[in-house]
């Protein structure tokens, strides 16, 4: 029987009560639904609203369903409504009248989005945790590689070096903001529904400050009918979680360039590879080819929800209902992915001598042979296009700057002299770049040093 038979002269068709149910998804709340209710209940009890001992046997007959449910004792009843519905209607079983009376001064519109919040809060905790991990294994990864040569891209082309650390670095810097938008956003709900009832508040004489204190949140919801109907929580976090995601894809993609043979920079550790069903030789990526797609699956629910929201008139209105399955993928698919993908970078094999080799070809010191001239006299624009004439040449005859002999550069210009292959050598070209956020070891470790001050400030 509904709890709204009242009203009704039939009962809810099985496959309406099924369409309509959600508590196949949003039973995860139970420990968030049963601290709301106690705050409720405490503050109904604080304002006269509720009897002493109708309190005490609600507090009491919540505790037991959280234990139970904990346990295994309990199991959510697959036809209740939701999982309001039927913590509620437990409690009524077991402690009789005073269960009934909970609901005073309430209404699951304003519950709902009480739970999402405080789950999605302690949610977000374990994220940042995670996201902690991944950047302070970043720092770490840096600081040893913060000297190995590598060449540095654009438009996948060798361009200039770079080291191996700074490259990280790149990565721990995008994480940092990702981790701050978390905060942001986590910040702008922080602000407490309960009190706001069905959409209009309520008569009774209700301390929404007590539960909004109790609670752990610093005001209740200054609007009514916006505490109900603001779901932009969500909407902000699956947006950060996009963002995040599209960070972690990209690394992944550049983990799964350099496991291949083309570049062979690194080597994943065996545990985080897998194999081919047919081909012998294969030791594939799996693990990030999943975090590049699953990105995907985050962006989806980040579209589910804006769309779900943008044409619903003030104030609950069912629709909203899908939150829930969205934003709780979001969650559940950035939790997964860095708790993954943290310990294969962790026990992955750096192969530098491959990273220097690959940065010896491809003429990624052009640069520094044209700013060689520049330091002698030379205007960079003349520089550029004389280096360009000398790389055309060592194309030409598969040489590289480092080979082609001083006579043949001296052709070009009289300001070439010895020390050019100095000022040319890879070593040169990476120490010298030094300018602030640079690739130069020193600047990784000023990097390093910066971050890891960052992530003890926000303690643990
Ligand atoms: N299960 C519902 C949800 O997730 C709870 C709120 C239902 N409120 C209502 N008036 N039907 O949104």
């Amino acid at each position: 029987m509904k709890l709204w038979a009242g009203r009704f002269s039939k009962e809810a068709d099985e496959r309406v009560n099924d369409f309509n149910s959600s508590i196949r998804f949003d039973s995860r709340m139970f420990r968030e639904d049963i601290q709301g209710s106690l705050a409720h209940a405490a503050m109904l009890a604080g304002q006269g609203i509720l009897s002493q001992e109708d309190e005490a046997a609600i507090a009491q007959g919540l505790e037991g369903i959280l234990q139970d449910l904990e346990s295994g004792k309990l199991a959510f009843d697959p036809d209740a409504e939701d999982i309001h519905m039927f913590i509620e209607a437990q409690l009524t079983s077991r402690i009789g009248q005073a269960g009934k009376r909970l609901h005073t001064a309430r209404s699951r519109n304003d519950q709902v989005a009480l739970d999402l919040r405080l789950y999605l809060r302690r949610e977000l905790g374990e994220v940042e945790a995670l996201l902690k991990g991944l950047i302070s294994e970043l720092c770490g990864q840096a600081a040893k590689y913060a000297d190995t040569v590598m060449p540095g891209y654009t438009h996948l082309q060798r361009a200039q070096p770079i080291t191996f650390g700074h490259h990280l670095m790149a990565y721990a810097w995008m994480f940092r903001r990702d981790l701050l938008r978390l905060r942001d956003a986590a910040g702008r709900m922080d602000s407490m529904p309960l009190g706001a009832g069905a959409l209009a508040g309520t008569t009774y004489p209700i301390d929404r400050w007590q539960t909004a204190k109790a609670l752990g949140f610093s005001e209740p919801c200054p609007n009514s009918l916006d505490g109900v109907s603001d779901r932009d929580y969500c909407i902000e976090l699956a947006s950060a979680f996009s963002i995040l995601m599209m960070h972690l894809s990209r690394l992944a993609e550049e983990v799964v360039a350099w496991c291949s043979w083309e570049f062979k920079f690194i080597e994943l550790d065996d545990a985080f590879a897998t194999g081919s069903s047919i081909m012998p030789q294969k030791k594939n990526p799996d693990v990030a080819e999943l975090v590049r797609g699953k990105a995907g699956r985050v962006y989806g629910d980040l579209m589910a929800l804006l769309t779900m929201m943008k044409g619903l008139p003030l104030a609950y209105n069912k629709d909203m209902q899908e939150d829930k399955e969205a934003i709780f993928d979001g969650v559940d698919t950035v939790k997964l992915c860095l708790s993954t993908f943290t310990p294969m970078l962790a026990t992955m094999t750096v192969l530098k001598d491959n990273m220097r080799a690959a940065a010896a070809k491809g003429f990624i010191n052009a640069t520094d042979c044209a700013d060689y001239l520049v330091k002698k006299g030379m205007p960079f624009r003349d520089a550029y296009k004389l280096t360009g004439g000398l790389v055309a040449q060592c194309v030409r005859e598969g040489r590289t700057l480092e080979t082609l002999p001083l006579a043949e550069y001296q052709k070009a210009s009289p300001l070439f002299q010895e020390d050019l292959y100095t000022a040319i050598s890879l070593d040169t070209c990476v120490q010298g770049r030094t300018s602030y956020g640079g690739p130069a070891p020193a600047s990784v470790l000023r990097q390093v040093g910066q971050m890891r001050a960052f992530l003890q400030e926000l303690g643990d």
